[in-house]
């Protein structure tokens, strides 16, 4: 087993499984657009169905004209501290293959879980480049599509907010009674030797 970061798995595995979690209290600091390509870039290092790498990310820049719009794509609940980031990502995916508005092109079954896979690698490599990674799957998806004529054919996953971890003061009461790594089931609930346990 690991222990890292109040946490503790069950059998050994490497510590920033453990280290990545989804703090939402920012520092609300300004970082450079190469810092966050270089999270986009491991993320686009995912292994997907074919290859397809039907992943797409549209992000914006704490500071930047976009920001408040970004802002305002988030619901409520999420705008409250993701305001704070510095950084802000709508993840995307391409839900068919082949050539768009050819006869070729088939829906793919795999296009979230690629994409799944590349906000994985993200989280990841947000933490060991010093930053943290939250998804939010709070977010205003028709208003998505809309502010960024996103056709038919894709669909609009998740947002990600991204930043350096601030003291939980920095949140209001409701947040910061829920500022901690979250634990999680044991293993057998969801791990089967030969056989499927629904639950
Ligand atoms: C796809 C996805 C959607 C999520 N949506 C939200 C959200 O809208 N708001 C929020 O505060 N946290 C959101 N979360 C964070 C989860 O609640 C969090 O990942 C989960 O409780 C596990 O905790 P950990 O990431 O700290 O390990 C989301 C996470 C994922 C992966």
């Amino acid at each position: 087993m690991t222990k890292s970061n109040n946490r503790e798995s069950q059998y050994p595995i490497d510590p920033m499984f453990l280290d990545r979690w989804s703090p939402r209290a920012f520092t609300g600091e300004i970082i450079e657009e190469a810092q966050l390509l270089s999270l986009l870039d491991a993320a686009h290092w995912a292994p997907s169905s074919s290859n397809q790498q039907p992943w797409r990310f549209i992000y914006a820049l704490k500071g930047s004209e976009q920001w408040q719009t970004f802002v305002g794509l988030l619901v409520d609940a999420n705008q409250e501290w993701a305001a704070n980031a510095s950084a802000l990502i709508f993840v995307v995916s391409r839900a068919f293959t082949g050539t768009a508005g050819s006869a070729e092109t088939k829906p793919s079954y795999t296009h979230s879980f690629d994409a799944g896979t590349a906000w994985g690698y993200l989280a990841l490599q947000a933490r060991l480049s010093g930053f943290y990674a939250h998804g939010m799957g709070g977010i205003k998806h028709d208003e998505i599509r809309q502010a960024f004529a996103i056709p038919e054919g894709y669909r609009v996953e998740a947002g990600v907010a991204v930043g350096r971890i601030a003291d939980k003061s920095v949140l209001s009461e409701r947040n910061q009674a829920r500022e901690f790594p979250s634990q999680r089931k044991p293993l057998s609930e969801v791990a089967f030797n030969g056989r499927f346990i629904a639950d």
